[in-house]
Formats: structure tokens, C-alpha cells, sequence
């Protein structure tokens, strides 16, 4: 529970805690369904276009899933309509509330919506007692994502994040040459995405509105930030990523995936502080690059009191080479991680096999390749029992947290922020604590756990 949230006020969000722990259990038990070896499970797929296609195959893929509805808030071909053309048994709909009214139709969702949407589709999903894929940044604010961890909990439902590269066999071989100790404990770690930013880039938030297609329920896309009027190419499809009423820039885009194998191989959870080297921003839309250094506590896998973790973004943004002690025209990935330890370096490229430094010192070490796993279907079949997902909450909640504590950063540029996971509290600057949550548009508030 946050120590003390922005919005709502702490005296409703109390009340929301009490009335809701009795609802919860009751309905999250009445709701699930026994599964078992002989059953198949019934998935919901929200947000059907995009990113939202390929988690919904990706998952069906499994002949033990049977897709049984299907929700987007775009009827066209791209979004809703090759879903519908494809799962033609599949119901229909394009609110998500009136999905999960019927919920005793399905077991599981999956939620592949921009970030805004995803932990108030998925906390009421958990409350009924649906096991949730979301995809990553697992939320859009540090308190949704503290939420969507204890609602994980008191449902008892398998969770995954949509990380998917987690289940990569070059992550996880990343990840084992660190637990095997071949570079030593790690000292310091650089993490960058020097890729130009793919969605619109614009200042300020255009004037003017034009007619809302007959397709696009436009409202029910919005759902709980607040309204602005339509515009063709600027929010939706894809484009929302430039606005901080819906995203968290590319920190937020790219940092749950570079900084995945950072966590899993040093077994981080919260940082102490965050510091932000960016431009000033207006309140509309996200930086272009940007310099975040987050200092944790040591692991069993780092050298020193405490862990050094730099992320870099932006166009042509990465570390410099010499004080990586590495040669000027060394090759370093486009993007991905250095992780430098007591007995040698290891670079992991999003996505490519891990390399480990100095070339020479390593030439004759063979590496283990460790097998891929089905980042989709392992969370289908751990829902049925049948195997473990990686990505749950419990991890991805406080990976989440991380890259998002970022983002607060960045709106309080030059600054120093620390950091009471426990308490939930954020100081440092003035307006920090607050940025922990956002208010939500009314009628459309999520009940917390
Ligand atoms: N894991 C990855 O590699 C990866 C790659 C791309 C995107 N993503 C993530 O996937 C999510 C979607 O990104 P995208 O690029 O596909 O966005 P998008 O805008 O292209 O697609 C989102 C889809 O959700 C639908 N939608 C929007 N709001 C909805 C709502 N309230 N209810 C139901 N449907 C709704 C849209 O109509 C569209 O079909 C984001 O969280 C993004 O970060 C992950």
C-alpha cells in the first residue's frame, strides 16, 4: 500500500482497500475455474491489432488454448477484424468492461493495449480470478505496477509480462554466464538504446480535432486518462508512445526489455536512487534522449556496497568506449548491455548471443547455448498447471517499478531521487512523490487491491 498516493486522496483509497479485500476474495473464488490436464484454456485477447496479433497467436498456438473472445476498441481489418477472421467463434466486443461482465465465459486474458490500459484491464481481470498476460512496461505508473503484483498475489493467478526475450536462448545463455561466475562478480553495469525514436515526433500536442471513424470507438481507447479530441495518426494506432498521458518514452518502451537481463542475472529488485541527466519537458510529451543512473544495493552476484546501472537513450546514445576500457572503434550492439566484473566484461545485445571481453582472454571458452523456452505457451500451460512463467509479477512487478522511477527522473531532471521500495516513497524533489501515480479520468478509477 503507498505510503501516501497523490490521487486518489489516502482516505478513499483506504476505503477502496477495506471494501475491496472482502469483494475480491469472494468473486476471484467464485470465478475461477478448476483446471486441469484434460481441460483447455479459455483465453480473452484485448487489444487484438499490433503487438496484441502476435501474443494472441503466439499463445493460441498451443492446442490446449481455445480463444473465446476477443476485444478491441478498432473494428477495422488491422485491429478487431483479422482477429475476428481468424478465431470466427470467438464473441466479439470492444469495451472491455462488457467482456469481463461475462466472466464466467473465459480463464485467462491477454492485454496488449497501450501502456495506459493495462493495469486497469488487468487488476479487475485478476479480481475475477483470470490469469493475466500483460504486455510490457507492465503498467504505466510505479503504484499500478506495486498493485498489479499484490493482486497477482491475493488472487493467486499465474501472471506474465510480455518481455517475451526473457525466454530467448541468447538472455537466458546471458544470464547463466553470469550465475556460472564466468566474469566475476559485476561491479557496474551500462544499458543503452541508440535507435532513433519510431513514433511521431512533435513538441507540443496539436490543435483541432476531425471526425472520429465510424470504427474507432475513441472514448473507450481514452478510458482513464483524460479526454482530448481525436485526431487521425497522432494517438492511434502506435503513434501514443510520443505522449505521457499514455506512455513512458523510450526508457518506458525499451527498458523492460534491455534491462531484463540486467535483473534476472544480478537478481536486482529496487534501486536506493535514480538520477536523470535530459532535456526539460513540457507536461505532453516524452524527451529525446536521456542519461539515467540508478544506484542498487549489492547482490550475491556484484562486488562493492553497492551497484552502479547507467541506461542511455536517444539517437547515436551509448557508452563511451574508453571508460568501458574498450578501444574507440570497438563494435558495441545498437543497443543492449555492458555488465563489467572482477574478471572480465560481458556485452548482451538486444538481441543476439552475449559476447564476453577481453576477446583474447575468452577465445578458447566455449559457450553453453541454454535452450529457448515458449515465452506464450509456457503461461498458457503454467495457467493449466502444467509449467512455470518467468516473467510473473513478482519479477516484472518491481522491473516495472525500476524503468518507471526512471521516467519520474526524467521529468526531475539533475536531481537526485531516492528511493523506500518498502514505503513506497520518493524523495528528492518536490514533485516526485506525486509521480508515482496519476489522477484517473472519473467513472473510469480502478478499484485497488
Ligand atoms: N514485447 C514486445 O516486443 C512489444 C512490441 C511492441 C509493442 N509492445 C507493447 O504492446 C502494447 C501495444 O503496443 P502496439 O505497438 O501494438 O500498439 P498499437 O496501438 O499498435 O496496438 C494496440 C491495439 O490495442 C487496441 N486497443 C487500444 N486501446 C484499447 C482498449 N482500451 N481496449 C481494447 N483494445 C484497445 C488498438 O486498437 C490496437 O489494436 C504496448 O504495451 C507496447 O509497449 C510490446
Amino acid at each position: 500500500m503507498p505510503a501516501r498516493p497523490a490521487s486518489p486522496s489516502r482516505r478513499q483509497f483506504l476505503k477502496h482497500s477495506l471494501a475491496l479485500s472482502a469483494g475480491v476474495a469472494l468473486s476471484a473464488a467464485s470465478h475461477r475455474r478448476v483446471l486441469g490436464a484434460n481441460s483447455r484454456l479459455r483465453v480473452a485477447s484485448i487489444g487484438t491489432g499490433g503487438k496484441g496479433w502476435s501474443d494472441l497467436t503466439a499463445t493460441a498456438a498451443s492446442n490446449r488454448v481455445q480463444v473465446v473472445a476477443l476485444c478491441d476498441i478498432d473494428e477495422s481489418k488491422a485491429h478487431l477484424g483479422q482477429a475476428a477472421e481468424k478465431y470466427p467463434d470467438a464473441q466479439k466486443y470492444t469495451d472491455f468492461r462488457k467482456l469481463l461482465d461475462q466472466a464466467g465465459t473465459f480463464d485467462a486474458v491477454i492485454v496488449s493495449t497501450p501502456d495506459h490500459m493495462h493495469a486497469p484491464i488487468s487488476l479487475p481481470a485478476m479480481q475475477l480470478g483470470k490469469h493475466v498476460q500483460c504486455q510490457k512496461p507492465l503498467t504505466h505508473t510505479v503504484h499500478e505496477a506495486r498493485q498489479m503484483r499484490l493482486a497477482a498475489q491475493k488472487a493467486k493467478v499465474v501472471t506474465q509480462m510480455g518481455n517475451q526475450i526473457q525466454s530467448h536462448e541468447a538472455y537466458r545463455t546471458a544470464t547463466k554466464l553470469v550465475h556460472d561466475g564466468v566474469i566475476g562478480k559485476v561491479r557496474e553495469v551500462h544499458s543503452w538504446q541508440s535507435g532513433a525514436m519510431g513514433w511521431i515526433l512533435v513538441d507540443d500536442r496539436p490543435a483541432g480535432t476531425e471526425p472520429v471513424p465510424a470504427h474507432v470507438h475513441w472514448d473507450e481507447w481514452l478510458g482513464v486518462a483524460p479526454t482530448r479530441p481525436w485526431l487521425p495518426k497522432i494517438y492511434h494506432s502506435f503513434n501514443w508512445r510520443a505522449w505521457q498521458d499514455f506512455s513512458n518514452g523510450q526508457l518506458g518502451d525499451f527498458g523492460c526489455h534491455i534491462l531484463d537481463p540486467v535483473f534476472t542475472a544480478l537478481k536486482l529488485t529496487a534501486p536506493l536512487s535514480v538520477t536523470a541527466k535530459a532535456p526539460a519537458i513540457n507536461r505532453e510529451i516524452w524527451y529525446r534522449e536521456s542519461t539515467v543512473s540508478y544506484v542498487f544495493p549489492a547482490t550475491e552476484h556484484t562486488v562493492g556496497p553497492t551497484l552502479p546501472v547507467t541506461w542511455y537513450d536517444g539517437a547515436g546514445r551509448m557508452p563511451d568506449r574508453k571508460a568501458l576500457g574498450l578501444a574507440e572503434n570497438h563494435p558495441l550492439p545498437g543497443s543492449g548491455s555492458i555488465l563489467l566484473g572482477e574478471k572480465g566484461s560481458l556485452v548482451i545485445p538486444h538481441v543476439a548471443m552475449p559476447q564476453l571481453l577481453p576477446v583474447e582472454k575468452f577465445a578458447d571458452y566455449k559457450i553453453e547455448v541454454v535452450p529457448a523456452r515458449d515465452h506464450y505457451t509456457s503461461w498458457a500451460h503454467a495457467c493449466l498447471g502444467d509449467d512455470h512463467a518467468t516473467s510473473n509479477f513478482d519479477y516484472s512487478g518491481p522491473l516495472t517499478e525500476t524503468v518507471l522511477l526512471g521516467t519520474i527522473a526524467i521529468r526531475n531532471p539533475q536531481t537526485t531521487l531516492k528511493w523506500d521500495s518498502a514505503k513506497l516513497e520518493l524523495t528528492g524533489a518536490p514533485g516526485a512523490q506525486a509521480l508515482l501515480t496519476k489522477p484517473y479520468r472519473k467513472g473510469w478509477e480502478p478499484k485497488w487491491v
